[in-house]
């Protein structure tokens, strides 16, 4: 797909809690970068090498997330009170060769503060609904085995389809498959 997220996904409303879904915007790099790194040190702790979550910077991650966005990846962003960005999620093709998924959510991420109130469950329903107005009838998600967050997809009716030792640090990972999203968000 690889489509601007600008284009296909502008606004998912808000709803009656004041949070709001939108599109992505280079502008929201810094944002979303100081989620992603504070979520990644609170989760990998003990799961991932502590040095590598300590290396972790807010600029680097800034930079490449601006880059991703103005090459028009797509991602959603659900902000509170008008413009704080509390999570997000970034999809697009599946990037597993030999699977029959054809989308993928890469990311998804609420900021620990903000976890347990509905908006991971937000965020992924758009991400799906954008997949298949993309024409992907299907999706998969990778998670890392010791990750409790694959709870979570589970919970969202995602059935685990594969297993694979992730490319960096050889951690064990689980492939979340939705066959049909189609049924998944009727
Ligand atoms: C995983 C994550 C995205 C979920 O988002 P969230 O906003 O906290 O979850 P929600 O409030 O939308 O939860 C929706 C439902 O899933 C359940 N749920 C959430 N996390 C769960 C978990 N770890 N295990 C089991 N169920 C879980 C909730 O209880 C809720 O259930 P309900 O439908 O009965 O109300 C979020 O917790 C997060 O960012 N975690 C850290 C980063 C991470 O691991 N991301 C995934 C990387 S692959």
């Amino acid at each position: 797909m690889n489509h601007s997220a600008a284009s296909r996904a502008p606004h998912w409303g808000r709803d009656m809690t004041g949070v709001d879904l939108r599109a992505a915007t280079p502008d929201d790099a810094g944002a979303i970068a100081r989620i992603y790194v504070d979520t990644w040190r609170a989760t990998y702790a003990g799961i991932l090498p502590d040095d590598a979550l300590v290396r972790m910077s807010y600029d680097v991650q800034a930079r490449q997330w601006r880059a991703l966005l103005q090459a028009g990846d797509a991602a959603l962003v659900a902000t509170v009170a008008h413009s704080n960005i509390i999570g997000f999620t970034g999809y697009g093709p599946s990037r597993s060769r030999g699977l029959s998924y054809s989308g993928e959510v890469y990311t998804l991420y609420v900021a620990p503060d903000h976890q347990n109130h509905g908006w991971g469950r937000r965020l992924l329903r758009g991400a799906f609904r954008d997949l298949s107005r993309g024409g992907h009838e299907s999706a998969i998600i990778w998670v890392l085995g010791l990750n409790p967050s694959r709870f979570f997809y589970e919970r969202q009716g995602g059935a685990k389809v594969v297993e694979r030792d992730e490319s960096v640090w050889g951690v064990r990972e689980f492939g979340y498959g939705w066959p049909r999203l189609a049924e998944t968000l009727s």
